[in-house]
């Protein structure tokens, strides 16, 4: 696995502002639908709204389901309005992401992948849990050694880690078996060191937020469809697409909080039995 750091400098508090911009599940054409909503519109929509941080924040962390349709295009969208924001982008995989069609297409639009983010008091780690084919998540045995390095190499330095599966079950039986499966190798790690302060994960299309041993699991809502919180069944949600803010700040705490695009712009079907 290639060594893929990016230096990330604090701002003049010391703080870093980021947002989380995560599952844009876009199409080559424009006027596609996912369940209803044209993915590339209400992504579209969402940046325009995250525009407003733009002067504010350093970077934008994209956690996986870039794409939808596969195509080479989706990844050019994806990186075409990202632009717009005027910041660094740092993405890592999904289960509806192709890798080999992925990393060719973005690194083309100059988003080369990065797996460690080494800022001032922070170190951003970028995990990869595809299982190609299938929709739930895993971290391999390089992932796992991966982290620990990582983590290792900066035990001063407070940790976000992102990954694109969920983590801890989010109650919702049917999206519950799409999660992380080998979580527990994946928590040990991060319980031997104390300098992990929040896992930031995309997949569920809402937004959560959990404390566990100290450590804050965030989740947050697509910028297209939204799945019911805490449903059985597969459900789809009416709330607006959106996006996370959240700086993290110098002595290790993190302030964040969800941002969502005016309700009722984008409608989902609501007779979508799957997806
Ligand atoms: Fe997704």
């Amino acid at each position: 696995m290639k060594k893929q750091v990016a230096q990330l400098k604090a701002n003049a508090e010391g703080n870093l502002p980021l947002l989380q911009i995560t599952d844009t599940h876009l199409f080559s054409d424009r006027d596609k639908d996912l369940l209803g909503i044209k993915t590339v519109q209400s992504y579209e929509a969402v940046i325009d709204h995250a525009l407003r941080y733009s002067s504010e924040c350093l970077a934008v962390l994209s956690t996986g389901d870039l794409s939808q349709d596969h195509s080479a295009q989706s990844y050019v969208n994806f990186s075409t309005h990202i632009k717009k924001l005027n910041m660094a982008c740092y993405w890592l995989p999904g289960n509806h992401d192709i890798q080999a069609i992925m990393l060719p297409s973005l690194l083309q639009e100059g988003l080369a992948q990065t797996r460690q983010i080494i800022s001032d008091y922070w170190q951003i780690i970028m995990l990869d849990s595809q299982v190609e084919g299938v929709v739930y998540g895993a971290l391999s045995d390089q992932q796992i050694c991966f982290l620990e390095k990582a983590l290792s190499e900066f035990p001063e330095k407070h940790t976000l880690i992102c990954i694109h599966h969920h983590v801890l079950p989010m109650g919702s039986k049917w999206l519950d078996q799409h999660i992380l499966k080998n979580s527990q190798p994946f928590l040990d790690v991060i319980s031997s060191f104390d300098n992990v302060r929040a896992v930031l994960s995309g997949h569920v299309h809402q937004a959560g937020d959990t404390l566990k041993d100290g450590v804050y699991f965030m989740t947050t809502p697509s910028t297209c469809v939204q799945f019911k919180e805490k449903s059985d069944d597969f459900s789809l949600d009416t709330r607006a697409p959106g996006y996370r803010y959240l700086s993290l700040n110098k002595g290790g705490d993190i302030s964040t909080h969800i941002e969502r695009i005016e309700s009722g712009a984008f409608t989902v079907d609501s007779d979508a039995k799957g997806y």
